[in-house]
């Protein structure tokens, strides 16, 4: 599958193409593997990657496969692959293209997992969550956090981690649908619609005592509104880019004196550099999911390549709570 971006339009559906092509199987390169895709991870920054220019390329995400043939010892046939891969039913992958970012999950799954969990909670966004609370958080009991995009993949852990630790937890999200379930099934203190009330208001009346930590998915102008809301020695950790993903201009705070001012921490995060802290996660996340300490949505969508542009194009407008995959093919 391929896709191409329109500068300043919004991902749809109209950006994606299907296109056939046979070829013999390939003889690998030392160190190299085929992967046979079975479930593609929706990501939001997909289409992020073409805005550089119009021109058309494959499409590149996370998903799940199996190994159906390997000269890498790491990645023996048979094993369960997760790593960046083509929206395309077979993939080569050598070090330099893709297994250095590829895990084999054979040694932390369960025969009891969907393995959709781990392009989730159990995978690279979990991962992501788990390692910035723990690396820019500083999370103190007592703290109040506000956490937007809440009920993504990313937002409804972050939000869970946070209360496991003793703070007041607010999200925003853009269905009131989604905001009941922020509250009553994940357990967050206070939520509110970001797309039908007035986000400063609704802070303010939600954390009368300020905020101490924004953890940031949008990367819009609610950056703004934190920085003026945000308590002196508190704290922004900038993780998302939603609104360029939306094909949104992105425009800087006019009130980043209150960084100074208030003493404040502005800082960014990217999962890329700390795959070392891989087991660690798994040992603590795994345990935590299964006893069912934590919860999460997620959606699977069968249908493969016929329905793959349009759920990306219905998940790109809020459609679905958490992750969002799209199976191709049985494992
Ligand atoms: N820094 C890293 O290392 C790292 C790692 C993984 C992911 N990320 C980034 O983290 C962000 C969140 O990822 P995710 O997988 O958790 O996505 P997500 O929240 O599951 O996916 C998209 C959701 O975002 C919401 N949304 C759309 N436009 C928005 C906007 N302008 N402002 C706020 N929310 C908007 C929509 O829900 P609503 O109905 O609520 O609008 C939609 O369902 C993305 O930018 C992703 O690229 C960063």
């Amino acid at each position: 599958m391929t896709a191409s971006a329109t500068k300043g339009v919004a991902p749809n559906k109209n950006h994606f193409r299907t296109v056939t092509t046979t070829k013999d199987k390939p003889e690998l390169e030392e160190g190299s593997v085929l992967v046979k895709n079975a479930v593609f991870s929706l990501d939001p920054y997909i289409l992020h990657d073409f805005s550089k220019g119009n021109k058309e390329s494959s499409v590149t995400g996370f998903g799940i496969g199996k190994i159906v043939d390997s000269k890498n010892p790491t990645f023996p046939v048979g094993s369960t692959f997760f790593g960046p891969v083509r929206w395309e039913s077979y993939s080569v992958l050598t070090q330099d293209q893709g297994l250095s970012e590829s895990v084999n999950l054979d040694a932390g799954l369960d025969k009891d997992d969907s393995l959709s969990v781990y392009n989730g909670v159990l995978g690279l966004s979990g991962f992501t969550v788990w390692d910035s609370l723990k690396r820019r958080g500083d999370l103190k009991k007592g703290e109040t956090i506000y956490i937007s995009s809440a009920a993504g993949t990313l937002g409804q852990l972050a939000g869970q981690l946070a209360k496991r630790q003793g703070l007041r937890v607010i999200g925003s999200a853009g269905s009131d649908d989604k905001v009941a379930y922020l509250k009553n099934v994940l357990g967050f203190d206070a939520a509110f619609n970001y797309k039908t009330q007035d986000r400063r208001q609704a802070l303010t009346e939600l954390a009368p005592q300020g905020l101490d930590i924004y953890y940031d998915m949008g990367f819009d102008d609610t950056v703004e509104i934190a920085l003026a809301l945000l308590n002196p020695h508190s704290r922004i950790i900038s993780v998302g880019v939603l609104a360029m993903h939306q094909g949104q201009e992105l425009v800087a705070p006019k009130n980043m004196i209150h960084i100074l001012m208030k003493q404040l921490r502005y800082e960014g995060y990217v999962v890329y550099e700390y795959y070392d802290q891989w087991e660690d996660f798994w040992k603590e996340m795994t345990l935590l999911v299964k006893n069912g300490e934590i919860k999460f949505a997620e959606t699977v969508v069968e249908g493969g390549i016929d329905v793959v542009a349009e759920t990306y194009d219905r998940f790109m407008q809020g459609g679905y709570k958490g992750k969002v995959s799209v199976k191709f093919a049985d494992l």
